[in-house]
Formats: structure tokens, C-alpha cells, sequence
């Protein structure tokens, strides 16, 4: 695969083909963007420098390789299909949900699907006017751009790109004050990719640019065990249903957790000279990497033991408990709390953050009178979903 960074450079090839091999073109892919929050622990969703490496021999190319997201797979099928019968490039997507389902690999599936290059860029790193004009005019026909956290966009950039997603032009100014002139350059047809973990973040005026704009889902048991035992299967470990089981309910719901624990798990079992993981060893591994039956990890269980011992089980706003955790606030929403949420171990109410009784349970603890009504009167906040 040829990787064009975005700022021009050709590097070297790797050789590297879409597994089908029924692309005409080949994939090439540009800078990768950065991840801004860390978790360090091995739950963490933000991608590791290992996770990149073993990526690019564990993602899948096709759309039917690509396990979960059935709906969104389903629109894309149909929407892709049309697109090449009519021989266009696709309509700009937006891909949305929290970090490590899949979105930067969704990208890829799609510039594969449609036979079409793509150049991967982040928000962050296109800071001036000239790193955009750099990367749309490396742009041919039916080209993929993927611009990863295009929340962080700032507003010159945005406001450049503008014409160039909706009329496929560019506006150039040259000179200063009354001397300035603006040139309009055509661009050929192209498909934006834009990926977000905060879809609420992005202006309408960009939104509404979108084609589609999808929501990525946290991925269910029985899709995490194909993910699991898909990774083993090209990382050679043998591993038995029980141990698949066990791993994939720990990966909470994120692909690149399930294939970073399926790695620790291989690694664990080399170390013990074990050449069979079952449900047992797994465990025990999974375990020592503080990994608790839930997927859920020391500040987890911290965040938790907060809400309910320091804050009677809530509500409390974010920042409060952020402040008692020593974490920052975004950390903690963009980080800890979608899961904390989809698994039903806390409610997200007008009023602040409440313990549910899954999280009072998972603590070994028993609610109080004041709590269990707290809870029995729990209004949700959708609002910010
Ligand atoms: N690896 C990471 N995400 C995946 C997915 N959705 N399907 C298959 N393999 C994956």
C-alpha cells in the first residue's frame, strides 16, 4: 500500500493488496490523525502503537468481512452498489459513536468497496488554509478523504472546505487588503469520510453537507466472539468457545479492546508456556491484567464507588466527580461513561449522573432506602445521545 502523508511526501511501499484482490486500484492511505486521550490501562479505547501495527494485519477489507454494524453495513452495501453502477464516487459520510468500533477501519472498507484511493487526515493537523488546499489538490476523481475528529476542525478550515465538498471548487485568496484576490479552482469529484467521537460538536452547516451521517453501536457478545475468534484465528492462537466467550465479554463492546486483550491473552499464554488458551487461562489472564468479569477496570470501578459512596449513588454532575477522580471531565465522557452507560452501570439524568443497581451489585453493595428511590425515580437524559 502506498502512504501519502498529507502533506505531500511520497513513502515507500509496502506492497501490500485489498485481500480480494479485485480492486483495480490500489488502496493508499495518508497521515494517520492523532488520539488526544489516553487511558493506561489495557482497556484503553484510544489507539496504541501496538494496536496500529497489529491493525494492519487484523482489519477487515471488505464489507462482508466486516463483522457487527449490520444496519449501517446494509446502507452502505446498497449505497455503494448504486454509486458504481452509476459510476460516481459515493455521497460524503459522516461516521459517528465513541472510539474503537471501527470508524478509521470503516473508512478504509469503504475507499476498498469503491475501488478508490484514500487519503487519511485528522482535524487537528489541518491547522492553516495551506494543509487543506496541500491535500485537495492531491485529489483525483472518486478519491476518498478521511478526516478523523473533524469536530476539531477550526473555522477557517471548515469554512474552506465548505465549497470543496459541496461544489467540488476551491476558493484561493492571494495578497493583503485591498490587493486581495480570490481564485476559484475546480476539484474533481471526491467522497469525504468524516469520523467523530462528538457528533454533537460538529456545526450544522457541516453536518448538513453529509450524505449520511451514521452512527456506529457498540458491538453485542455475539458479535465481539466473531471479532475474537477471527483475531486468534490470524494471530495463530488456539483458543476453545469458553475462552472467546470470556474475552469478548471483557472487551466492552469495542473491537480494538477485544483484539488488544486477545493479544495479552496469546502473550500471557507464551510466557506460561501454555499452547491452548481455555476459559479458565484466559481468565486468569485477563485477570491479572486487572480486567475485572464486566470489562470494567480500576477507575471504573473508582468512578463507581464514588458515585455511590462519596455522592449517595447521585445524581452529581460530571465535574464533580471528575474533580474526586483526578481525571478531567472530557476524559471521563468521552472515555469511561459511554460504556458505564451502554452497560446500564450508571443513567445519565438532567440532574447529574446516578448508580444503578447493576453497579451497586457489581460493588457488593445493597442500596439504601434514599438510593433505591433515587433510582426508582431516575428521569434519563436522552438529550445529549
Ligand atoms: N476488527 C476490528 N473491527 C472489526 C470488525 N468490525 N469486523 C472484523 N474485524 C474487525
Amino acid at each position: 500500500m502506498t502512504i501519502i502523508q498529507s502533506h505531500g511526501h511520497q513513502l515507500p511501499e509496502d506492497g501490500k493488496k485489498a485481500s480480494t484482490g479485485a480492486y483495480e486500484r490500489p488502496v493508499k492511505a495518508f497521515m494517520a490523525g492523532e488520539e488526544k486521550k489516553v487511558r493506561t490501562t489495557v482497556l484503553s479505547t484510544g489507539e496504541t502503537s501496538s494496536d496500529k501495527k497489529s491493525d494492519a494485519t487484523l482489519r477487515p477489507e471488505s464489507l462482508s468481512e466486516y463483522i457487527g454494524q449490520s444496519r449501517l453495513k446494509t446502507m452502505l452495501t446498497m449505497s455503494i452498489s448504486a454509486a458504481r453502477t452509476r459510476n460516481e464516487p459515493l455521497d460524503h459520510v459522516l461516521l459517528y459513536g465513541p472510539p474503537g468500533l471501527g470508524k478509521t477501519t470503516l473508512a478504509r472498507v469503504i475507499a476498498n468497496e469503491m475501488s478508490a484511493r484514500i487519503h487519511m487526515t485528522s482535524g487537528p493537523s489541518l491547522e492553516r488554509p495551506r494543509d487543506i488546499v496541500g491535500l485537495v489538490h492531491q485529489l483525483e476523481q472518486g478519491d476518498v478523504l478521511f478526516i478523523d475528529e473533524i469536530h476539531r476542525l477550526n473555522k477557517v478550515a471548515e469554512e474552506l472546505l465548505y465549497p470543496a465538498i459541496e461544489d467540488f471548487v476551491i476558493d484561493l485568496t492571494s495578497g493583503k487588503g485591498h490587493a486581495t484576490r480570490t481564485m476559484r479552482l475546480p476539484l474533481p469529484r471526491f467522497t469525504l469520510v468524516g469520523a467523530t467521537t462528538k457528533a454533537g460538536r460538529l456545526s450544522k452547516a457541516l453536518r448538513d453537507r453529509f450524505g449520511f451521517a451514521c452512527r456506529l453501536e457498540f458491538y453485542d457478545l455475539s458479535e465481539l466472539s466473531l471479532i475474537v475468534a477471527r483475531t486468534a484465528a490470524l494471530l495463530s492462537v488456539t483458543v476453545d468457545e469458553g475462552a472467546v466467550k470470556a474475552i469478548a465479554s471483557r472487551a466492552r463492546g469495542t473491537p480494538r479492546i477485544a483484539n488488544r486483550l486477545v493479544r495479552l491473552v496469546r502473550d500471557f499464554g507464551q510466557f506460561q508456556g501454555q499452547n491452548v488458551v481455555d476459559e479458565a487461562f484466559a481468565i486468569q489472564a485477563l485477570e491479572s491484567y486487572q480486567v475485572d468479569a464486566f470489562g470494567l477496570d480500576n477507575t471504573d470501578r473508582r468512578f463507581l464507588e464514588i458515585l455511590i459512596q462519596h455522592y449517595d449513588g447521585g445524581p452529581v454532575g460530571i465535574d464533580t466527580i471528575a474533580v474526586t477522580l483526578g481525571e478531567d471531565n472530557e476524559t471521563l465522557e468521552d472515555v469511561y461513561e459511554p460504556f458505564l452507560i451502554q452497560a446500564g452501570f450508571i443513567q445519565r439524568t438532567p440532574r447529574g449522573r446516578v448508580a444503578t443497581v447493576r453497579a451497586y451489585n457489581h460493588l457488593g453493595l445493597t442500596p439504601t432506602q434514599s438510593q433505591q428511590l433515587k433510582m426508582d425515580f431516575t428521569e434519563v437524559d436522552k438529550s445529549s445521545e
